[in-house]
């Protein structure tokens, strides 16, 4: 007998499989292929990425998966169906009417799937995911990697984005060292995972106040993990997907490589843009680059940040040092 994990295994498999099938259906070729037709994915991509189609039905996946032997209890914890709440013992799909992209481990086998709404129907959520199950523990995973791990080694860099469309058009415009932190803050098993394959990487989040926000955190805490950290701003409401496929593979390509910073200059330029003439905002500006700077665990890199960021701010190094040592103290 296969242990629960193995089964679990089995089970997503299964699914990925009926879902990639979906998409050669009527309804998945008018629905469904037809979506990532208009998104632009090729269908090398969509191969590339094991991208489906969960039919508009209540129980397509549930009873064609019966049929070829799997148990409910098993497509429960795969987290590939749920109990009706007023009927109990019967069951229904979780992914319905939606393109889906499955979620790899590192040795490319799907674990979970994230599923997009095809239309702006407000009442439902953009985006539904499996929950944590036996083989799926979100805060581990990086959307993307299976793809990925090899570019990075070879870039020494890794792109970090927030979504999985973002993730599909960057390999289009020829990028493959990226991942996907999928909608969550990012965690410190994920930047682990990062770590095996590069001490580098550059946040590309989306230009909207909430990307910004995320970028902030998300720089703090790979430079506590010991990663170099660079980041682009995207304009404002462009995501890397769509400002890839505004711009085209080269436009793509020189824009990311032109407007990369680093977390330094990325942190002044959006504190300190404003704060030029207004001694209070550059005191600011100050304190958030100096707490990026504390993160650091290297003391070596971490004078080298300090020195840097004194010269940028046009402030007397000492001052900054003296801060810096205050906020590590803090921090202990
Ligand atoms: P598109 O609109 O298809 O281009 O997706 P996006 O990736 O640009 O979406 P967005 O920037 O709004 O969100 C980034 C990521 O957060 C998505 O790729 C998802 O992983 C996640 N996300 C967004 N909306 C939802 C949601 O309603 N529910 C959940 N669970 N995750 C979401
Ligand atoms: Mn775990
Ligand atoms: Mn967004
Ligand atoms: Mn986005
Ligand atoms: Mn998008």
């Amino acid at each position: 007998a296969y242990n629960e994990r193995e089964s679990l295994f089995i089970a997503v498999n299964f699914a990925k499989e009926f879902f990639q099938q979906n998409l050669k259906t009527e309804e998945g070729q008018s629905i469904g292929l037809s979506y990532f037709k208009e998104r632009g994915f090729d269908p090398v991509t969509i191969e590339k990425f094991d991208l489906g189609y969960a039919l508009d039905s209540w129980d397509q996946l549930l009873v064609q998966a019966k049929k070829s032997g799997f148990e409910v209890e098993n497509l429960l914890k795969a987290g590939l169906v749920l109990e009706r709440e007023n009927n109990k013992g019967n069951y229904y799909d979780r992914f319905r009417g939606r393109v889906v992209f499955p979620i790899h481990n590192l040795s490319g086998k799907p674990i979970a799937f994230g599923a997009r709404i095809l239309t702006q129907d407000k009442k439902q959520p953009k985006y539904i995911n499996s929950p944590e199950t036996a083989i799926y523990h979100k805060s581990d995973v990086l959307y993307g990697i299976y793809q990925a791990k090899k570019a990075i080694r070879q870039e020494e860099n890794c792109y970090l984005v927030e979504g999985y469309t973002d993730v599909i058009s960057m390999h289009m415009a020829g990028i493959e060292n990226v991942v996907a932190s999928s909608g969550t803050s990012l965690t410190a098993s994920q930047i682990k995972l990062i770590k095996r394959f590069s001490d580098q990487v550059t946040v590309l989040y989306d230009g909207d106040d909430a990307g910004i926000k995320a970028s902030l955190r998300g720089i703090d805490m790979l430079l506590e993990g010991g990663l170099n950290v660079k980041a682009v701003v995207f304009p404002p409401g462009e995501d890397p997907d769509s400002f890839a496929r505004k711009s085209g593979k080269s436009g793509f390509q020189n824009f990311l490589k032109t407007e990369e910073k680093d977390f330094i200059h990325f942190k002044i330029d959006l504190f300190a843009s404003e704060a030029a003439n207004d001694p209070i905002k550059k005191a600011e500006a100050i304190r958030q680059v100096v707490l990026s700077i504390s993160k650091i665990p290297d003391p070596i890199v971490r004078s080298v940040y300090a020195k840097e960021s004194a010269r940028l701010l046009a402030m007397e190094e000492d001052i900054l040092l003296t801060e810096l040592n205050r906020q590590i103290l803090k921090q202990q």
